[in-house]
């Protein structure tokens, strides 16, 4: 394998492996520690079928049901896509799902600790994947603000009264089934032990014991701060690259700016997680 950092913190890419193939004990565990230290990793020229997708995201841990089975293949119902075929169309701009940064499922009890995509075909301009360092963002709080949030909760629902984006409408039976969860608003990462900060904007409906207005402009101060460019690594797709990332350590961000005539189509897969905890302090 040869490692490759992407910037100083915040993701790195793997090649001289064929993910086809099966790897050893050695090699995993090997995975499993870039993976937890760099939060996103990009491993280019992986070809996968979905068979081949399933068991590559199976050296991360057990993968994790879709929520919404209409974005899945009929044979891999563990693997979704995102396709542009699915999306609308509104005034000339796609309406991708995942365009501000957010992390995945966050309203669930277990969030998924983590999701991969396998780009299968990329528009000729346009449609990166953003990710952000929420470890790093945490750590450069000041020590007042570190205080003040550290214990605080939000409740995450399946879209936020003040979302900035909209979701895919649900079922009513799809919706019985969606979750609302209170989480920390700095969770503690179970592996590294890194403090995070843990925001959605989509789902986060106030913070818990504040009064809305102040915990609006907390979350929103909260999520200006880490989604600044230094915090970034933007992720320019190739065909072929898998590219795994840590729901407990970054948020992540789609983009619409590609040729809405140009197809793009990834397969998309989540790995099962744990509740989350909080920072004891
Ligand atoms: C996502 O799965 O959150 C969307 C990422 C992307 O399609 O760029």
């Amino acid at each position: 394998m040869f490692i490759k950092k992407l910037t100083p913190t915040l993701g790195a890419e793997i090649s001289e492996i064929d993910l086809s193939l099966p790897v050893t004990n050695q090699e995993k565990y090997h995975l499993k520690s870039l993976f937890a230290e760099y939060a996103v990793l990009v491993f280019p020229n992986q070809p996968l079928t979905p068979g081949q997708f399933v068991r590559a995201a199976e050296i991360f841990g057990p993968l994790m049901e879709q929520q919404i089975k209409k974005f899945t293949l009929s044979d891999y119902p563990l693997v979704g896509y995102n396709s542009t075929k699915d999306l609308p169309l509104i005034n000339g701009k796609l309406q991708v799902r995942g365009e501000n940064f957010h992390t995945d499922h966050s309203n669930d009890l277990e969030p998924p600790m983590a999701t991969s995509l396998v780009a299968v075909e990329i528009p000729s301009y346009g449609g990166d994947t953003q990710f952000v360092d929420v470890r790093k963002a945490f750590d450069d709080l000041s020590a007042e603000m570190k205080e003040k949030i550290i214990k605080l909760k939000s409740r995450h629902v399946h879209e936020s009264s003040r979302s900035p984006r909209s979701f895919a409408k649900l079922t009513p039976e799809e919706m019985a089934k969606i979750p609302q969860t209170i989480q920390p608003l700095v969770i503690e990462h179970p592996e590294t032990h890194r403090p995070a900060l843990y925001l959605n904007t989509g789902r986060m409906e106030g913070i818990v014991d504040m009064q809305d207005e102040a915990a609006y402009a907390l979350i929103n101060q909260l999520y200006v701060h880490s989604t600044q460019e230094k915090y970034e690594y933007r992720h320019k797709w190739r065909v072929g690259d898998l590219v795994i990332w840590d729901n407990r350590a970054v948020m992540h961000q789609a983009n619409a700016d590609y040729n809405p005539e140009e197809f793009r189509y990834l397969y998309r897969i989540m790995l099962k997680g744990a509740p989350l905890k909080g920072v004891n302090i």
